[in-house]
């Protein structure tokens, strides 16, 4: 008999239930399947009622969706501009004097920002741009810390129709020469510098280092911050401040077309090239504020809302821009890092400001974790009520660590499964149905449709498998820009008639989602095809363990073998052999990882995510050359010295 052959071997199951308690389910916006039914029953009929009920149009649609694979357009007739959504009538319905942002700089300044002066700001700004020449159309590039001013620059993009490519400020000028010339961008938006670390890091000066390789770009608008010295450059270079002193105070919101473009992100993709995500009005402006309405369950007149992403990342686009500002939330933004003046500067923003909702990253959590609880005991945090993870697949152990320590027991907690390319959430529990499991993103979304295929394309019902999503969504990104045949390859070809996100996942025995991650993260030891987020959660699943990464090397013996880098909590130390006995009895010893190396760090990008591909250049001894893009670089070298130390075979 031939054994089955899964694409991806599922080999940890947690059994432990979460059901929302009693309080919350009876508060809950939504509290029973109703909406999941709806979305079964037509999923365009559903998203095009959120369209209708959650979007106000200056030309209202007939049309829903129009799919020629794989190009969607939703609500194609309709006109609508999505600052008119997220600002004037949010100041229509009443909502003028409440607070947009509490905004928390770094060294510890404060604003606080209305809806009626965000869109003051927002029109004065508008101004500024087309005072500068920038049309619909156009795109303009923002290169800014996480100061309200980046929200204020791309609302005014959106006011004109001129699309907004955010760099996330800690990108090098390279990163944001490539971007403006790939984007064609007219305009640039950046800061003298922004605070981290207690440090001011500059941010005009790359930009006019990134400047000496474009030849678009007409004009740079200088936000003050980093009170740092920078120099301008005459006709070309403009401040922010006078520029909206002399702007005048009106400008209306211009309706769009349903399917004009709102803005790029880029995302690196394998081959090196950043692709430009493009996404579009009103599909993407329905997708953000209905999954941030019912995923958040939120409640505008209550709730005080952080999401502790940066706008830089489809997050901070998705869930601190459009889709609160669309459903009228008070929001905390913050500027800085986490452990500025202390490790507990993240709990102590919660207390000040008494946040209700908190999301934030796996990989954060796990950095708490390692900081210890006790840096959580000093704050009241009890006004919490929801609590969320996105970005990367959550271990199970540092999900109960969250419930336990952030959401006392009491919070649900929401982990999200999304891409820049979908826009907005697609897998995730809603917090006031689901039951949830530890380390599962659950089930899709009302509306969304989700399934596992394996190597042929063959749906799989249960195990692991590749996720691909079958149905179009309003969120989904409409192409890549400039590069339409990328577009088809990377995500419609894969596997005929579906998106393929990329990502590994597998099913239980209750139709729970579980991600695994990207699947060039899987690793093939002795023909078995094992997930390195299933060994990372059986090595942090130890209470000596915060964090841990795992690759696979190349291997004479079994193809590959696990290497795996941990990190431990605070003060504790535990035994590599005993690391390996735990997780040979977690979920088998097919599972042992060969070597286990302890690191005061893991190697990550800036959006917080573990750099494998590095490290398995590091436990193959290869040479892993540029490393800008790392959080902090000294953590590989130290790496490298260690393993050029350490015998290959143990
Ligand atoms: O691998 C998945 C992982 O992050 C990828 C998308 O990254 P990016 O486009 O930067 O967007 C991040 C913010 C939405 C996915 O392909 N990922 C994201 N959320 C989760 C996740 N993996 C597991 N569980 C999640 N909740």
């Amino acid at each position: 008999m031939v054994d089955e052959v899964h694409a991806i071997d599922a080999l940890s199951y947690e059994q432990r239930t979460f059901p929302p308690s009693t309080e919350f389910k009876a508060n809950a916006i939504v509290s029973d399947q109703s909406l999941y039914l709806e979305g079964e029953r037509d999923f365009e009929a559903y998203w095009a009622r959120h369209a209708r009920e959650l979007i106000s149009w200056a030309q209202p649609f007939t049309k829903t969706l129009e799919w020629d694979l794989p190009y969607a357009e939703w609500f194609s007739d309709g006109t609508l501009n999505v600052s008119y959504n997220c600002l004037d009538r949010q100041v229509l319905a009443g909502r003028g004097d409440k607070v947009a942002f509490y905004w928390e700089g770094e060294p510890g300044d404060s604003r606080v920002i209305t809806y009626l002066q965000l869109l003051d700001e927002v029109q004065r700004f508008a101004n500024v741009l087309k005072n500068l020449g920038i049309k619909k159309g156009d795109r303009v590039n923002i290169y800014l810390p996480m100061i309200p001013e980046a929200a204020v620059a791309m609302l005014a993009c959106a006011r004109i129709g001129a699309a907004h490519s955010v760099v996330f400020g800690g990108f090098s000028s390279q990163s944001l020469s490539d971007r403006i010339n790939d984007a064609e961008a007219k305009l640039l938006i950046t800061a003298d510098g922004g605070w981290r670390r207690g440090e001011v890091f500059p941010l005009k000066s790359q930009a006019d280092e990134a400047l000496k390789s474009t030849t678009t770009i007409e004009h740079v608008v200088v936000v003050k911050r980093g009170n740092n010295e920078i120099s301008m450059t005459p006709g070309r270079d403009v401040w922010y401040h006078e520029a909206m002193a002399d702007a005048d105070a009106v400008c209306d919101a211009e309706p769009m077309e349903a399917e004009h473009l709102l803005f790029l992100l880029y995302t690196s993709g394998t081959t090196g090239k950043p692709k430009g995500i493009m996404h579009t009005t009103a599909g993407y402006l329905t997708h953000v504020t209905t999954t941030f309405k019912y995923a958040f369950d939120h409640k505008p007149d209550t709730d005080i809302f952080w999401c502790t992403a940066d706008v830089g990342w489809v997050t901070g686009h998705s869930y601190i821009v459009y889709g609160p500002l669309a459903n009228g939330a008070t929001q905390i933004m913050y500027e800085g890092v986490p452990n500025f003046p202390a490790n507990d500067r993240i709990w102590q923003i919660i207390e000040k400001y008494k946040a209700t909702i908190f999301y934030t990253a796996p990989t954060a959590i796990r950095t708490y974790m390692k900081w210890g609880a006790q840096e959580l005991a000093k704050h009241d945090l009890s006004s919490l009520r929801l609590i969320g993870t996105v970005g990367e697949p959550i271990n199970p152990e540092a999900w109960i660590w969250y419930n336990e320590n952030v959401g006392g027991s009491r919070c649900p907690i929401i982990d999200t499964w999304w891409q820049t390319e979908t826009g907005g959430m697609m897998i995730t529990p809603l917090p006031g149905v689901t039951v949830t499991k530890p380390g599962s993103a659950t089930f899709p979304l009302p509306g969304i449709g989700a399934e596992l295929v394996d190597e042929q394309g063959n749906r799989v019902l249960s195990g692991g498998g590749y996720l691909t999503l079958t149905t179009p969504w309003p969120g989904m990104l409409r192409g890549i820009w400039g590069d339409q045949k990328r577009y088809r390859e990377t995500y419609w070809s894969r596997f005929p008639g579906r998106y393929f996100a990329g990502d590994g996942a597998k099913l239980d025995s209750d139709g729970y989602l579980w991600l695994l991650g990207r699947v060039d993260d899987v690793m093939n030891v002795s023909g078995h095809r094992i997930s390195t987020t299933e060994v990372e959660s059986a090595l942090v699943s130890h209470p000596s363990v915060a964090e841990a990464a795992v690759v696979g090397a190349n291997d004479a013996m079994t193809g590959q073998a696990i290497i795996a880098y941990v990190t431990l909590r605070s003060g504790l130390e535990v035994d590599e052999k005993v690391l390996r006995e735990h997780v040979a009895k977690e979920i088998g010893p097919i599972a042992k990882p060969k070597m286990i190396f302890f690191t005061p760090d893991l190697p990550k990008t800036r959006s917080g995510k573990i750099m494998r591909r590095l490290l398995r250049d590091v436990a193959e001894g290869r040479n892993i050359g540029d490393t800008t893009t790392l959080a902090d670089a000294s953590v590989v070298s130290e790496l490298q010295r260690r393993a050029s130390e350490t015998p290959t075979e143990d």
